[in-house]
């Protein structure tokens, strides 16, 4: 975008907004008619949000650490057997399919708003992910068919020498 345009845009934001931006105002809140993907379906949204989010990196096994061919969708979300270790222990991406099968859309929706767990889950971004994606993902993960999988591992302790493969 020309620069020209960008103060244009943001000249529009702020007529628009009263002159008096506020949080509401800011792209990713949280809230019901906040900004959204449009797509021909929910479940189209939530998949396009799930590969530009980058959940399958730690989501999905052999997604983002291999450079070979990734899994293919059937086994997308089923949780990751590749340890995330740091000064907080080594964690594992959780299964999502069995997450979604364990809440309602609204204890989903409530979850990504208020989540907080061990690293390296980008919680600030999935929390500032707005109502309608929230809702898309989960209509998305839902949809997916086939067996939900295993529960991913649960996290070692600090200091645990954790089995391959892990960064
Ligand atoms: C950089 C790695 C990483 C990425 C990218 C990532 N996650 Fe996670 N996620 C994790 C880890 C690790 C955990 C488990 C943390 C723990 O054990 O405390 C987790 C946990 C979760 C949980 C909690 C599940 C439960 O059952 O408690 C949800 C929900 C979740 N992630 C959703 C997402 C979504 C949606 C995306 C994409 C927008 C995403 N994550 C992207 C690493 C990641």
């Amino acid at each position: 975008m020309r620069r020209t345009d960008l103060v244009a845009c943001l000249g529009m934001a702020a007529l628009l907004a009263g002159c008096q931006p506020t949080m509401e105002t800011q792209v990713g809140t949280d809230t019901a008619d906040g900004p959204r993907v449009v797509a021909a379906s929910d479940i189209e949204a939530g998949r396009y949000v799930v590969l530009v989010g980058g959940c399958n990196d730690c989501h999905t096994p052999q997604y983002a650490m291999t450079g070979g061919a990734r899994p293919p969708e059937s086994e997308w979300l089923k949780g990751s057997t590749e340890g995330h270790t740091g000064p907080w222990e080594t964690s594992y991406g959780k299964n999502l399919r069995l997450t979604v099968a364990g809440h309602s859309e609204d204890e989903w929706v409530q979850l990504l708003s208020t989540g907080a767990s061990l690293p390296p889950m980008p919680w600030p971004s999935v929390r500032a992910m707005s109502e309608p994606d929230k809702r898309a993902v989960y209509r998305y993960i839902k949809s997916l068919p086939g067996d939900p999988g295993q529960p991913a591992p649960p996290p070692l302790p600090p200091g645990a020498t954790p089995p391959a493969p892990a960064v």
